[in-house]
């Protein structure tokens, strides 16, 4: 019978030869392809006589398994190449020591953001955000602030003209509505802060038209009061970092609240400094409650089944107060020496684990 020893020792050694996938393929396709020289044999197996036939189908058969191994052989070699290669070419030395950026500063509301992320995510808490610009239904309605409600001037909402199906779009005033957003969107439980941006047609020394709220929302089917108190309390105290932090809360109103308090920090203003934590005044820092059921209503959970607890707090305050800055405008001047002296380093990204501040 005629011997393929040659043609497999020129169809290998192309195989082996190749230097790249491109290569590879074309001498796959030489000997494997549809016209390669291989299949043409297979193709004139036909043509012989029966005996014949069977014989030399065996040979070829076993030819072209050790013809695709090859092929696969070589593959695994150029594949590892380049692999190597790349990985010679983008080799970093972690080992090397970090150098800190020299210029750039994290604004302290962004880094005050994160350090409230770092406390709530270790209790669970996932971030979720809306839309900047939002619509009545969203920021007052569904929030239990109908529309001739007070609540509503407290707000001095901005506006957008009205469009043509007689809508009124506005800036949200609060960080709200991205409670009913996101128990419209998923289901119970719900557990998620939502810091963002915030405005209101208002501007003096501790009033900006935009600022920063972070809010909370927990919902599930055995939500109290004493959880509402216990996640604050620990929130507070890890924020400021203040074991014994004095805490309290106080009866308040909101319409998406009921009851409603305000949280209050133990501070002390005698010397004209404000000093958190020590002392016999009291600061306030946030509000809170358990969602009315009418919130719950409005977003087709039944308060029969779920309850809640809601927060809201102004983070621009928060970074006053925690880092001493003295005028919240300034927070939106981009003064780059401002910046300098009260922003953060990039690289000192808060967490529990290693302190949130360093
Ligand atoms: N939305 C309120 C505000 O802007 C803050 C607030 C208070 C949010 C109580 C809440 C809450 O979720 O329960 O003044």
């Amino acid at each position: 019978m005629e011997d393929f020893n040659v043609l497999e020792a020129e169809l290998v050694s192309a195989i082996e030869a190749a230097t790249d996938l491109v290569d590879l393929d074309a001498a796959r396709t030489a000997a494997l392809g549809r016209k390669g020289r291989l299949t043409a044999l297979m193709r004139g197996l036909g043509e012989l006589a029966a005996d014949e036939r069977k014989k030399r189908a065996v040979v070829l058969n076993a030819l072209k398994d050790r013809l695709t191994q090859a092929v696969d052989a070589r593959r695994v070699v150029l594949d590892t190449d380049a692999i190597n290669a790349r990985l010679a070419t983008e080799m970093i030395d972690v080992t090397l020591p970090v150098t800190y950026e020299t210029k750039g500063r994290i604004h302290p509301v962004s880094h005050v953001i994160d350090e409230v992320i770092a406390i709530f995510a270790d209790m669970g808490f996932a971030v979720a955000e809306g839309p900047d610009i939002e619509d009545d239904f969203h920021n007052f309605s569904a929030l239990n602030i109908p529309l001739e409600h007070p609540a509503r001037q407290m707000h001095d909402t901005f506006y957008f003209p009205e469009n043509t199906d007689g809508e009124r779009k506005l800036l949200r005033t609060h960080t709200s509505p991205v409670q009913i957003r996101h128990m419209q969107s998923t289901e119970p439980p719900h557990r998620i802060i939502v810091p963002g941006r915030t405005y209101r047609c208002d501007s003096d020394q501790t009033h900006t038209p935009m600022f920063h709220q972070v809010e909370g929302l927990m919902v599930d089917t055995e939500t109290h009061m004493g959880h509402l108190k216990g996640c604050l309390y620990e929130f507070a105290r890890a924020f400021f970092d203040i074991n014994d932090l004095p805490v309290r809360f106080r009866p308040s109103y909101f319409p998406f609240t009921e009851p409603s308090a305000e949280m209050d920090i133990g501070c002390s203003r005698s010397s004209g400094e404000l000093i958190v934590g020590e002392g016999e005044n009291w600061l306030e820092i946030l509000g809170c409650g358990m969602v009315n059921p009418r919130v719950l209503k409005a977003v087709g959970l039944d308060p029969a089944v779920y309850q809640g607890f809601a927060f809201g707090m102004g983070i621009d305050r928060l970074a006053m107060l925690k880092y001493g800055i003295p005028d919240l405008r300034a927070f939106f001047d981009s003064d780059l020496r401002w910046l300098k002296h009260f922003g953060f380093v990039p690289l000192d990204v808060p967490s529990l684990a290693e302190g949130l501040t360093l």
